[in-house]
């Protein structure tokens, strides 16, 4: 009988919860066992009261909750071997044998090379007489399989990842809450917005608020920029316009790749458009809250679609995800996306911008 453990881990996203309960659920469903792994890779390292046998009921009512009940945390010890060891010994003796993780791209990375030294860790276990021959037989192959939970949607070879419609949505909501105080005294608002090193949430609310103008890593302003935004903004006030939003990503820079931080927006717009100018930095309250329909449906579907592969993945099956594809829940390789992922990172960082927009999709080339 399988015993399937799924966790969350790296930074939380509306969505995850709904994944957890799905993967549970499907889980037992399949007549497996089911396992929640508490506070990520800390869980998986640390043992004991962190890794729990779970019910059908234990994840009822977890579809709408914001952020992940079973916790999540960056842990550096399950980056190293010793770390790792640890894990492979918990996930042992509690009889685990498949595992489900809901993250971001450095969550899933760690997971694929967890799998890939399994039958050296399990070796070393043997040797320090932590776990028997026969123990070693049974538990010879771990399979994993990755959903991709962040808010970001910088994860290449899926159309959306976990989180991203809901904290766009709560995005706008704040957007528009902050349009109806702008227009009121006919001020400008600067609006920082997050995403790391991945323009999609600034762009997607530019496009759904109407921005004036955004600023995006992947695609930065020409050098003349200030002139183009100023020109752009005051056209925009000759219309009748009574107020301005200008949205900055957290990661947004210029063509030398030095920060275009709202401040300096913010100080251009107020001594040469002499505007009335403010700064909203939207924070975390873009990360938690209320997950929106879309997310909750991406994550059950891909929850359930994650139990199928587990089971069905054979030691040669190389890591997968699941993603979703022009409306379509997809097993994708694992490590092509993660690679592509940091390619875009790396494609900024040698300043090749059109590379950048390429690898992120068509939804920027537009
Ligand atoms: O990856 C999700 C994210 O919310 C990013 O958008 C942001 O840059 C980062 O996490 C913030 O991380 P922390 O919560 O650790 O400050």
């Amino acid at each position: 009988k399988k015993r399937i453990a799924v966790m969350t881990s790296g930074g939380d996203s509306p969505g995850m919860n709904g994944c957890v309960r799905a993967v549970v659920r499907m889980s037992i469903h399949q007549g497996c066992e089911a396992y929640c792994i508490r506070e990520g890779y800390e869980g998986l390292v640390n043992g004991g009261d962190l890794i729990q046998p779970t019910r059908w009921e234990d994840v009822r009512g977890l579809l709408s909750e914001g952020g992940t009940s079973i916790g999540t945390a960056r842990c550096k010890e399950f980056t190293e071997r010793p770390g790792r060891l640890k894990a492979a010994k918990n996930m042992i003796a509690n009889g685990i044998n498949a595992l489900v993780i809901c993250g971001g791209d450095g969550s899933l990375t760690g997971a694929d090379k967890f799998r890939g030294e399994w039958p050296g860790l399990l070796e070393d276990l043997v040797k320090s007489g932590e776990i028997t021959k026969e123990q070693q037989k049974e538990f010879q192959y771990l399979n994993i399989v990755g959903t991709v939970g962040s808010i970001d949607n910088d994860f290449a070879d899926t159309d959306a990842t976990i989180g991203c419609y809901s904290s766009l949505a709560r995005i706008c909501e704040a957007v528009d809450s902050i349009d109806a105080t702008a227009s009121s005294h006919q001020r400008a608002f600067v609006i920082e917005v997050m995403g790391r090193h991945c323009g999609w949430l600034a762009l997607m609310a530019g496009v759904s608020t109407g921005a004036d103008f955004i600023f995006i890593p992947e695609n930065p302003p020409a050098p003349d920029w200030e002139e183009q935004m100023c020109g752009i903004i005051k056209r925009h006030r000759q219309f009748g316009k009574r107020k301005t939003i200008v949205i900055v990503a957290e990661g947004a820079h210029d063509l030398e790749l030095n920060k275009i931080s709202p401040t300096k927006v913010k100080d251009l717009l107020s001594h040469k458009l002499k505007l009335d100018t403010r700064i909203t930095t939207l924070g975390h309250v873009q990360r938690g809250g209320t997950p929106c329909a879309y997310d909750r449906q991406l994550a059950t579907l891909q929850g359930v679609e994650a139990v199928k592969a587990v089971l069905e993945a054979t030691p040669e099956t190389p890591s997968k995800f699941i993603a979703i594809i022009e409306n379509k829940i997809v097993r994708n390789p694992l490590i092509e996306a993660v690679a592509t992922t940091g390619q875009v990172a790396e494609a900024i960082k040698v300043k090749d911008f059109k590379r950048a927009m390429d690898l992120r999709g068509p939804e920027f080339a537009e």
